[in-house]
């Protein structure tokens, strides 16, 4: 499952680089939607209040900032992504926004996480699992760090099975947002996406991978016409 088209530290540069336009760019190119599916995923993790949540591939910070709230005052938040100008954004906003809760942005590489066995109560992972070169062992890692019966939901882009779909979808990318990107000095960065993606396993792979590494419980739940899915583990 070893992505090679992308080292690390190219994939690394790339979140470094594009930091300063990622949360426009997500709010232009999902019209808004990407936070509707942050939520679904955030409801998912089913994080409760006093717990210890882990957002992993945490970027600027979005699903972190949802968690907060979640697990309250008493609980705390770990982001952990290795794009150290993705977490110095994540951390401003937090300061302004949720300046009295528990947030610990930590740089660092979620294929081996810097964390004790069964660590956290749940966890949530945006748009990260198609980035990481290795996704099995991404998988192996958040199994590693829950608790037992513990849940994780993972958000990210689908490939949809319906073919008009699939076929909107690659136009969207194409000549949507990718052209959009490009005004942003971005369109190389963007294009990445779709390639991405043919590389990405579909829902029911995910759902077999996360059994293979003991997940007790998997299942994926599309969204906006397969073109999103979430994967919901239980370990
Ligand atoms: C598309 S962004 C998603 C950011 C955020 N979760 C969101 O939903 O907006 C993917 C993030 O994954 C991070 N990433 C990719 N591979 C990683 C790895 N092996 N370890 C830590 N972070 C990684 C990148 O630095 C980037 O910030």
């Amino acid at each position: 499952m070893e992505n090679k088209q992308n080292s690390s530290a190219a994939i690394q540069e790339l979140f470094n680089r594009i930091a300063p336009e990622y949360d426009r760019l997500n709010q232009w190119l999902s019209l808004g939607q990407h936070h509707i599916w942050k939520l679904m995923a955030v409801k998912w993790s089913e994080p409760e209040l006093g717990d210890i949540a882990l957002d992993l591939c945490c970027g600027s910070g979005d699903l972190a900032h949802l968690l907060a709230p979640k697990v309250g005052l008493k609980g705390q938040v770990y982001g952990v992504d290795f794009a150290a100008a993705q977490l110095a954004i994540a951390a401003d906003k937090a300061k302004q926004i949720l300046p009295n809760h528990s947030l610990h942005w930590i740089e660092g590489d979620v294929l081996n996480l810097p964390f004790a066995d069964n660590y956290f109560d749940c966890a949530t992972m945006g748009y990260g699992l198609r980035n990481v070169v290795d996704i099995k062992q991404s998988l192996k890692e958040i199994y590693r760090v829950l608790k037992p019966n513990a849940k994780a939901a993972i958000l990210d882009f689908h490939r949809p099975y319906h073919p008009i779909w699939r076929n909107f979808q690659r136009f969207y990318l194409d000549y949507l947002v990718v052209p959009l990107a490009g005004f942003r000095g971005l369109k190389a960065e963007y294009a990445y996406i779709n390639s991405s993606l043919e590389r990405f396993p579909q829902g029911q792979e995910q759902v077999e991978l996360a059994k293979s590494v003991n997940f007790q419980q998997a299942r994926h739940y599309s969204l906006a016409e397969g073109m999103m899915g979430v994967l919901v583990v239980q370990k």
